[in-house]
């Protein structure tokens, strides 16, 4: 039947074939999936994982993504969101009700925390805060729901005691939900981490880091071994439709073939940054899991094998130097950009007053402001001039 041009446009004569080979998969954009015919429209399932039925259960683009990202941490089970935020919230906002205690450690990422602080005002849920490398610092309760870890922890990266700290929630019955933004799959296998094969029960992940690594998308994922857990994730992903576009997802997955090397350039950089580092004498401290005198540099060694560490390095100035002096120094670095996040293929700095940062007391931090540098895929030789240049301006201004 010939059909007036209006209609012509709507329905495209051409088809893809059902079976057509390209290094990256094809990328499925939906929000309405239509179904073959009304036996397929009674017979969907929107509780299966992989149900076709609407764009924000998913599309094969996000399923590829979610089973990749699944794969690379050691789960069986992912569900995406539009941050790495998000994730946290989700995970949050699935397990935690009025009354139930929930320990996060003192370096937790910082939007967590607030995040939990706000819950505990609203829903009368009540926040612990627990030092991340000494796990008797941890005392749950029968009202325990929940343990967050981060390993290493955010801007101060010390690694956690994960073994211990897991162990002793496993033993009360409290769920363990690591953020694994740091590790990324690769420093550790957040499901099989010891010797015993100790596993936490659910891994968040900022993809927007090192998964998607250019520094320009937000995506996060959850992901768990266990059935139950993703059952309950499950629904409550999709009662509040959390949703990614199917765009976003493929970006993503083009970004993880390469993603190992990156990783692996990132942190051998960040290692040949910490050991000049470490001789310059405007810093107080050099924080790295790899650094022998950093916190918790045995629990790093004891869980990551292969001395793998990440892109991240903190350095605290010593105490003489200002925030005004470190300002200067912030915005003397030329490859180093200021600026959030990590992960990308730019050098990032950003700088911290702890003081107004940490709940406890942590003893192994000296007193001084802290810069942090994000290690990018520049030459680590011009990183370290970068850094040395910017120091030079500081000690025109400020003899020693
Ligand atoms: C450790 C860690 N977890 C989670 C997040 C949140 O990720 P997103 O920026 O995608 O919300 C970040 C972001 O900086 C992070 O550093």
């Amino acid at each position: 039947m010939k059909k007036h041009p209006q209609t012509n446009l709507v329905h495209a004569p051409r088809k893809a074939p059902q079976y057509i080979s390209t290094v990256q998969p094809p990328v499925f954009r939906a929000s309405t999936i239509i179904f073959k015919n009304t036996d397929a429209l009674f017979n969907r399932h929107w509780t299966d994982a992989y149900d076709y039925s609407y764009g924000t259960h998913g599309t094969p683009t996000t399923f590829t993504l979610a089973d990749n990202i699944a794969q690379i941490e050691g789960g069986d089970y992912c569900l995406l969101c539009p941050s790495g935020l998000s994730a946290i919230n989700l995970v949050n906002s699935c397990f935690l009700s009025h009354g139930d205690e929930v320990w996060v450690a003192d370096n937790t990422y910082g939007p967590n925390m607030e995040h939990l602080r706000n819950l505990e005002t609203r829903y009368g849920i009540v926040v612990k805060v627990y030092n991340p490398i000494d796990a008797n610092t941890f005392q749950p309760s029968a009202q325990t729901k929940l343990i967050w870890l981060e390993a290493a922890g955010s801007v101060t990266l010390e690694f956690p005691d994960l073994i211990n700290l897991v162990k002793k929630a496993k033993q009360a019955n409290v769920l363990t939900a690591l953020d694994n933004t740091w590790g990324a799959g690769l420093a550790f296998n957040a499901f099989d981490f010891s010797s015993e094969h100790l596993s936490v029960d659910l891994t968040i992940h900022a993809l927007t880091k090192y998964p998607s690594g250019g520094g320009d998308i937000l995506m996060g994922s959850v992901v768990t071994q266990d059935k139950k857990l993703q059952q309950q994730l499950f629904r409550m992903h999709a009662i509040q439709g959390i949703a990614i576009s199917g765009d976003d997802a493929a970006q993503i997955q083009r970004s993880l073939a390469s993603m190992h090397i990156r990783y692996t350039q990132q942190s051998n950089s960040a290692l040949t940054l910490l050991h000049w580092l470490n001789k310059q004498v405007e810093f107080a401290q050099v924080l790295h899991p790899a650094n022998e005198l950093s916190a918790g540099h045995h629990y790093w060694n004891d869980v990551c094998k292969e001395n793998l560490s990440a892109g991240l390095v903190s350095v605290i100035f010593k105490p003489k130097y200002t925030m005004q002096d470190i300002r200067k120094f912030c915005d003397a670095l030329q490859l180093f950009k200021l600026g959030f996040s990590w992960g990308g293929p730019i050098s990032l700095v950003m700088l911290y007053d702890l003081t107004t940062m940490r709940a406890l007391e942590h003893t192994h931090l000296q007193q001084g402001l802290l810069v942090r540098f994000c290690i990018g895929l520049e030459h680590p030789a011009d990183l370290i001039q970068d850094i040395e240049n910017a120091l030079k301006q500081l000690q025109i201004k400020i003899p020693n």
